[in-house]
């Protein structure tokens, strides 16, 4: 058959809220044209992000309702850490609340004043809590990684030749390099396995540990699996094996391909940085058992790990998001191509190209994609990258908006809408009006902004 269907059925069900275009309109205006600051409830269909917004399956709720909450030595960790070790293959497994807390222990022993940290691309987490600590983070991505265009099936692999120069030129400043799978800031574009290897054999050879930001290591090793020769016979858990071995580490949010909605992990081979990563730990998650976590929140993450390398899921997963992208691209929208394993990146400039950037085409898209249709994504252009100085906006490289898609929650019905939506504003874009920022806070000032419309309709 090549109907590729949802791999599951659905017995509990949430509804979602249907409101009127004019409605919209007047919940958009409340919110500063700003979606970050619109109720969920006022949501139709929520393509924020994929992270912390998975279904779990029956069998993770069952597993909550067994966690041992001792707060020592309890057993559900011990399910839990067997699980990590079993795919990742580390000797420590450090459980923490999510993601940037994994980060940010790792950071906070790493990093420092004059150190560089190399990765494909830094997730904007992983460039905060580098840059916290006084360190420069640095991206070396492959030129095509930077090409929207470019069909290169793996534009999430790291430019070898520049990182042999940065570790032959700076060596002593890099205290570890890393690459995030898949490379989320670059367009959810997966590394080749090879390439992987490499880059662990290139650290190795100056003795530098490798650090694999695994957030999405399911949808990489789903994409080997189709793209890449070497991997086309292997099971995902198998092919996840490969990918890590040899490596030092890995940090992980668990809200993305572990099926949590909460829970991440640091996983380290070294002796001495495990035991300085669990002193912080203690220090501000918890105890080195539970982490930032619940014993039923390890409980239902070390299912859920089982189940996000199931092949009829992860290929049911990424043909979501092609079948979303394929949809846009017969209208005529301009993506990054190819499509991501977790989101959509719709290239905003092009489909507003009587916007000029310091107009936010971008923020522009995602407002019109909410009173259009309900539909919320996210801005990933110059109101979250660009800057403002001495009142004069300069604007960010590319005006991108993300459709992430949550795990397991939309069917193929829901995503036939969001196509429809815009197809719906593609044929209005020529209508649509530019704007301005009125209030923004120092840092992150995406959250939070205010603007308006430049003139009115
Ligand atoms: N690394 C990558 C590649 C990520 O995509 C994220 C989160 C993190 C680290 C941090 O993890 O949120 O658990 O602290 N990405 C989310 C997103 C927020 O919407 O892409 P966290």
């Amino acid at each position: 058959m090549s109907e590729i269907i949802e791999p599951f059925r659905i017995r509990s069900v949430e509804p979602i809220r249907f409101t009127t275009r004019e409605q919209r309109e007047d919940l958009l205006k409340a919110a500063h044209w700003n979606p970050f600051l619109i109720d969920a409830d006022d949501v139709l269909i929520d393509l924020l992000t994929d992270s912390g917004t998975s279904a779990m399956s029956a069998a993770q709720w069952g597993a909550m309702m067994v966690g041992d909450e001792s707060y020592a030595g309890s057993r559900s960790f011990r399910r839990f850490e067997a699980k990590v070790q079993e795919i990742f293959g580390f000797k420590h497994v450090i459980p923490t609340h999510q993601g940037r807390a994994s980060e940010k222990i790792l950071m906070s022993i790493v990093g420092g004043p004059g150190k560089v940290i190399p990765n494909n691309n830094h997730f904007d987490t992983t460039r905060a809590n580098v840059e916290f600590t006084g360190a420069e983070a640095l991206d070396l991505v492959i030129p095509e990684g930077r090409e929207p265009d470019s069909l290169h099936p793996f534009k999430g692999n790291m430019d070898l030749d520049r990182l042999g120069e940065l570790l032959q030129t700076r060596g002593s400043d890099v205290p570890i390099g890393m690459i995030t799978i898949t490379n989320n800031t670059g367009g959810g574009q997966p590394a080749a396995i090879e390439n992987i290897h490499a880059v662990r054999n290139l650290l190795h050879e100056h003795k530098k540990p490798f650090i694999i930001d695994s957030c999405r290591f399911a949808e990489n090793a789903w994409f080997n699996i189709e793209r890449n020769p070497s991997c086309a016979n292997k099971s995902p858990k198998e092919v996840a094996q490969e990918t890590f071995k040899g490596a030092d580490g890995a940090s992980m949010s668990l809200k993305k391909d572990g099926f949590g909605n909460i829970g991440g992990f640091l996983a380290l081979n070294d002796d001495d940085l495990a035991e300085k990563a669990r002193n912080i730990l203690i220090l501000t998650e918890g105890f080195p058992t539970y982490g930032g976590l619940a014993g039923r929140d390890l409980e239902a993450l070390a299912v859920g790990l089982e189940e996000t390398l199931d092949p009829h899921y992860l290929r049911y997963r990424v043909q979501t998001v092609r079948y979303l992208a394929e949809k846009l691209m017969a209208i005529g929208v301009k993506i990054v191509q190819p499509p991501g394993g977790h989101a959509v990146y719709i290239d905003a400039r092009r489909f507003y190209e009587h916007l000029p950037a310091n107009e936010f085409p971008a923020q522009v898209f995602v407002c019109e994609l909410y009173r259009f249709g309900g539909v919320r994504g996210v801005e990933i252009g110059s109101v979250m990258f660009g800057r403002s100085i001495d009142g004069k906006e300069i604007p960010a490289d590319r005006e991108l908006v993300r459709l992430a898609m949550p795990r397991r929650v939309y069917t193929q019905a829901h995503v036939n809408y969001v196509a429809e939506v815009i197809a719906e504003m593609w044929e209005h874009r020529h209508e649509a009006v530019g704007l301005k920022i009125t209030r923004q806070a120092p840092f992150l000032r995406h959250f939070t902004a205010h603007l308006e419309p430049v003139r009115s309709k």
